[in-house]
């Protein structure tokens, strides 16, 4: 059977070379392996949980989507869409947030990290949380199973949205599911062979440090000042150097082969300069990104190019989440009208009043008038007085059918001394939840 592969790529900024070499290249390459079937797209819902500044929301969607295409993407076999372009998976969302329970959605790292940042600094705990932020993984949730995906390729710090999409699938699949599988139960990818890219000062790249190097951004001159930023030690042309005590070296790699590896460090051990080596590490990266470059300007000078990609992209995957929506919505019961099944209501309804303790009212040998309430096993929870007339005893079992316990204040009526007070007052409540 096919695997489905399935990835969002949040819309918030713009690539830089530990995105190409820890997410889009890999992704890339696994989308041309056989027997896979793989859908890509822009989380750009997700981006504005993130970002309020239109501008910035508009000029990062084009720019990933043109680099995700020039770095390889080929759309004819991958399915490249946005998010916001599939109206299926907003209504998804609602179908899912219905059967979520909001104690998970607390415990979310997003959202844990910000309750806990605010106390912290002693603010009210859900400061500056929004909805969206609260109910992302949620939104998550509905587009991994709106294309019963098998695998989603993930950092590992989206592992946790991944386990609440197979939770929340389990638990529609067991309310709605009448024996059938609505949703594949997915599961996180996480490639430990791609290690994180480090950046100029060898944390992390990321652009919260500010050490990222470009991917296309300020072409071949930004890539060489960035290069130049790489921190190393102090040791002169000539001398000796550790290849593991820069950040270089692990850039050198990502784009090298097991042999140019080998040499490079092997050249450092013999003394190569550090400006040589980032000549080196330039040329190396160069060689491989100038072509992809290339195709970037072309992309980004033609928009309507890459709109007209993403068109036909939704159309296909509308193609896929329009039935199932379909399938989901009837599951839930949001069907076309027509003639509901008398018979099987009524024999719900009977089957929960089976459960149901119920008030007896008859006459005794004395010739007055009593009442009574029974568990659905028989016992005995409450036992009136008699009265001269059964209308008398007909409007107290009325009022403790509406009013519950707080009627039996002045009912004339007692509780059995092994029947608990809890137990007698949860069997009215019980009734009074009956009678609507
Ligand atoms: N939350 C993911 C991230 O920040 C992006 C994302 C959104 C995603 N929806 C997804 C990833 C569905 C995988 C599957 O990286």
């Amino acid at each position: 059977m096919t695997q489905r592969v399935l990835t969002g790529i949040t819309t918030t900024g713009t690539p830089h070379l530990g995105n190409y070499v820890g997410a889009i290249r890999p992704a890339i390459a696994a989308s041309r392996e056989p027997g896979v079937e793989s859908f890509f797209f822009l989380a750009d819902y997700h981006a504005l949980i993130k970002c309020d500044d239109p501008d910035r929301i508009e000029r990062s969607r084009l720019e990933i989507a043109a680099c995700w295409l020039a770095a390889g993407l080929d759309p004819e076999r991958v399915t490249f869409y946005r998010q916001s372009d599939i109206p299926e998976i907003t209504e998804l969302n609602w179908l899912l947030t219905c059967v979520t329970a909001k104690g998970q959605m607390n415990r979310a790292h997003a959202y844990k990290a910000s309750t806990d940042a605010n106390a912290a600094a002693g603010e009210d705990l859900d400061a500056g949380v929004t909805m969206g932020l609260f109910c992302y993984p949620i939104l998550m949730a509905a587009d991994i199973l709106m294309f019963n995906a098998h695998r989603v390729p993930v950092g590992r710090d989206q592992i946790q949205h991944i386990e609440m999409a197979r939770d929340v699938a389990q638990r529609f699949n067991h309310l709605f599911g009448r024996g059938r599988e609505l949703f594949v139960l997915p599961e996180a990818n996480i490639d430990d062979e791609v290690a994180t890219l480090p950046g100029l000062d060898g944390r992390k790249m990321s652009k919260s440090y500010d050490n990222t190097v470009p991917l296309f951004e300020g072409g071949a001159k930004g890539l060489r000042e960035a290069v130049a930023r790489i921190v190393t030690d102090s040791r002169l042309p000539g001398e000796p150097k550790d290849p593991d005590s820069t950040a270089l070296t692990a850039l050198f790699d990502a784009f090298a082969t097991a042999d140019e590896r080998h040499a490079f460090r092997a050249d450092l051990q013999a003394g190569l300069a550090w400006g040589e080596a980032k000549q080196r590490l330039v040329h190396q990266i160069e060689t491989q990104l100038s072509p992809l470059r290339a195709r970037y300007a072309e992309l980004m000078a033609h928009p309507d190019h890459i709109e007209a990609i993403l068109q036909a992209g939704a159309a296909k995957a509308r193609a896929v989440a329009r039935p199932a929506l379909a399938s989901l919505r009837d599951a839930v019961g949001l069907r076309p009208m027509r003639a509901v099944n008398i018979g099987s209501a009524k024999a719900t309804a009977a089957k929960a009043a089976a459960h149901l303790p119920s008030f007896k009212q008859y006459r005794e040998g004395d010739g007055r008038f009593y009442f009574k309430l029974q568990a659905a096993d028989g016992q005995l929870l409450l036992q009136s007085e008699g009265f001269d007339e059964g209308r008398a005893a007909g409007a107290w079992v009325k009022r403790l059918k509406t009013e519950g316990a707080a009627a039996l204040v002045d009912a004339p009526a007692s509780r059995p001394a092994e029947v608990s007070a809890e137990q007698l007052a949860q069997a009215l409540a019980d009734l009074v939840a009956a009678q609507d």
